[in-house]
């Protein structure tokens, strides 16, 4: 996702520093940036001048002061409480006074990150969809700390990166992921039952309700890892059952079947 979001905001016109635990992997994203932008100059969707422009806009790093001077910071790591909130300690440390930290956590409560700051009304949730440059949506969540004036900055900024922002309170899985995870997790279940095949229970949600993708395909996408930890942190806050990981999806995320980006989940992708 972090990539992602990176070449949404330098095709916005902003100057992007990437920052990952590694060099090489910062390295990585550039180049798959890179990669991207030369495949839109390929199929017609963007001039050579504008993606080399994006591409310089857009610098690598593995050092976590080299976002000092940013004026918004968006963290995608692990979706992991205890990661973020550290993260949130080190940022308001190192990000200049004003600067806003946003988090683009899928489910987790946003208020808790904020409060390690000294800064909790400067604090949102940004929440891209995957794949962030395709997606049009943009989730706004406010705390009981955010600031009006944040906000509508966190709006201002999603706009200018040509999406439709919608502003939620800070509830677990926000708008989106709270009704879409409990249908994704009942067709594991259903998997699981052996009421019908993988490819029927995407084929039946393709061809009935006119979805782009399958529940089982769209859960490779998102990361099976990520999502026990989107119904975890849902089922923590809300106690619904729906919502309760199925044992087959636990399963596969110990076998390190995570979907896409493993190269197994309920597809093979090594094929
Ligand atoms: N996958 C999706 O569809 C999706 C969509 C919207 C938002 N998100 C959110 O984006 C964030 C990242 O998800 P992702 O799917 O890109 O996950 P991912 O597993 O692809 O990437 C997670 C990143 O976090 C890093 N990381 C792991 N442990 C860390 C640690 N202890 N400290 C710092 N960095 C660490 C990893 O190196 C990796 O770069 C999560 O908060 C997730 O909820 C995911």
């Amino acid at each position: 996702m972090g990539s992602g979001i990176a070449e949404v905001a330098a095709k916005a016109g902003s100057t992007v520093v990437l920052r990952s635990r590694k060099q090489e992997s910062a390295d990585a994203m550039v180049a798959a940036l890179g990669t991207s932008l030369a495949k839109q100059v390929s199929r017609g969707k963007l001039d050579e001048a504008e993606a080399e422009a994006v591409n310089g806009r857009v610098s690598a790093t593995a050092d976590l002061e080299a976002l000092a001077d940013c004026d918004m910071v968006i963290e995608s790591v692990v979706e992991d409480l205890d990661v973020k909130k550290q993260l949130f300690v080190e940022l308001d440390r190192i990000v200049k006074h004003g600067a806003i930290l946003a988090t683009n956590t899928s489910t987790l409560p946003v208020v808790e990150m904020a409060v390690e700051t000294a800064r909790p009304e400067r604090v949102v949730g940004v929440h891209f969809f995957n794949p962030a440059a395709a997606m049009s949506l943009v989730e706004i969540v406010r705390t009981l700390l955010s600031s009006d004036e944040t906000v509508a900055e966190a709006v201002a900024f999603a706009e200018a990166c040509g999406k439709g922002p919608v502003v939620v309170e800070d509830r677990a899985g926000f708008i989106v992921n709270a009704l879409l995870f409990p249908y994704l997790n009942n067709a594991v279940r259903m998997l699981e039952n052996r009421t019908a095949s993988r490819d029927d229970i995407d084929a039946a949600m393709k061809g009935g309700c006119g979805f782009p993708m399958g529940p089982l395909a769209l859960l490779d996408l998102v990361g099976l890892d990520t999502s026990v930890a989107i119904l975890d942190a849902l089922y923590v806050e809300f106690r619904d059952p729906n919502y309760a990981v199925v044992p087959l999806l636990r399963r596969m995320v110990a076998a390190g079947q995570l979907g896409r980006k493993s190269g197994v989940g309920f597809y093979d992708y090594a094929k």
